[in-house]
């Protein structure tokens, strides 16, 4: 069974929940305290021994690709400082190593699934993760690593899920279960944004998936799904009962640095879970609630 080599990371989206800062600001790179989103989702694929990238990009979206180059100037200058070790390590820890990055285009946003399916030359024949930057997830072993050892397994498609209340079914891709030991579920079905009402289950996909290569000759047929858009969701739902397919529960912490409160939660929280900023960040919240 080949190994899962790649990962494609999808960032070609408009961001619109959090405008303006996504004008001119790709909501990927979007800080928590101090790496953009998208520097720990590959953070995340390399914990999982994933070491090779497939950027799916779009307008305005360049600055992703140079923060994973080197920064001549700014290097230079922090060298010819002696003092700025620890700058320098940090301005090159971001660093993706000769030829294991490629960045395509999606040169419309037209939905997630057709953002996965313009990686498909890069991704070739074989299992590969997508992960997607705005959802933030911190555990150790990662999200991705549990999704690649449980793929090892079952040798099928894998995508991570989280219960969620009822209500909220409507903002993701849930999971119709079938066996079911509380910790994987087979999928029998997946729907993308179903009515509350009608939801299969409340198991809501969060962001991480390690998928067959088969996916894309669903991909392939560019139809579209829920708002419009071309759902990665639907082509994983005509793969179910060709290969295995489960749903692994995640149990670490995720945030959905999508929406401003998911983004301002997360910054607190990992200011909070750093031993650099842990003592800081507590007296200031302190000092903050007590002034409220
Ligand atoms: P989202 O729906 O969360 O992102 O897509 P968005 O469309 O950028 O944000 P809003 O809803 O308008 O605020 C999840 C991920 O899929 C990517 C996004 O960049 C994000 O990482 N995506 C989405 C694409 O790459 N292309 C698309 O056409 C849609």
């Amino acid at each position: 069974m080949p190994r899962v080599r790649k990962a494609v990371l999808p960032v070609a989206g408009l961001g619109t929940r959090f405008l303006p800062a996504t004008k001119a600001i790709p909501k990927e790179m979007l800080t928590i305290v101090d790496r953009p989103l998208i520097q720990y989702a590959v953070e995340e694929c390399l914990a999982a021994g994933i070491e090779e990238f497939v950027f799916v990009t779009g307008r305005s979206k360049h600055v992703i690709e140079d923060h994973f180059d080197h920064a001549y100037e700014l290097e230079a200058t922090l060298e010819a400082r002696g003092n700025k070790k620890a700058e320098l390590e940090a301005a090159r820890d971001a660093i993706i190593p000769y030829g294991n990055a490629v960045f395509t285009r999606q040169q419309q946003p037209l939905g997630l699934g057709h953002a996965v399916w313009c990686a498909r030359h890069w991704v070739g024949d074989e299992p590969f993760a997508v992960l997607l930057p705005d959802e933030l997830t911190l555990s150790t072993p990662s999200c991705t690593a549990e999704l690649v050892a449980e793929h090892e397994r079952s040798g099928g498609s894998v995508i991570s899920v989280v219960d969620v209340p009822r209500e909220q079914t409507k903002s993701y891709g849930i999971v119709a279960p079938g066996k079911d030991d509380g910790r994987i579920a087979e999928v029998v079905g997946l729907v993308e944004k179903p009515d509350p009402a009608k939801a299969p289950s409340t198991l809501a996909a969060i962001g991480r998936y390690v998928l067959l290569p088969e996916v894309f000759s669903h991909l392939d047929k560019h139809e579209k799904g829920a708002g419009g858009e071309i759902q990665l969701t639907d082509s994983m739902a005509r793969m179910i009962g060709h290969a295995p397919f489960h749903a692994l529960r995640y149990r670490g912490t995720r945030y959905d640095c999508g929406n401003r409160m998911g983004f301002l939660e997360a910054n607190i929280a990992v200011a909070l879970a750093r031993e650099d900023t842990a003592k800081e960040a507590r007296a200031m919240l302190a000092r903050l609630a007590k002034n409220t």
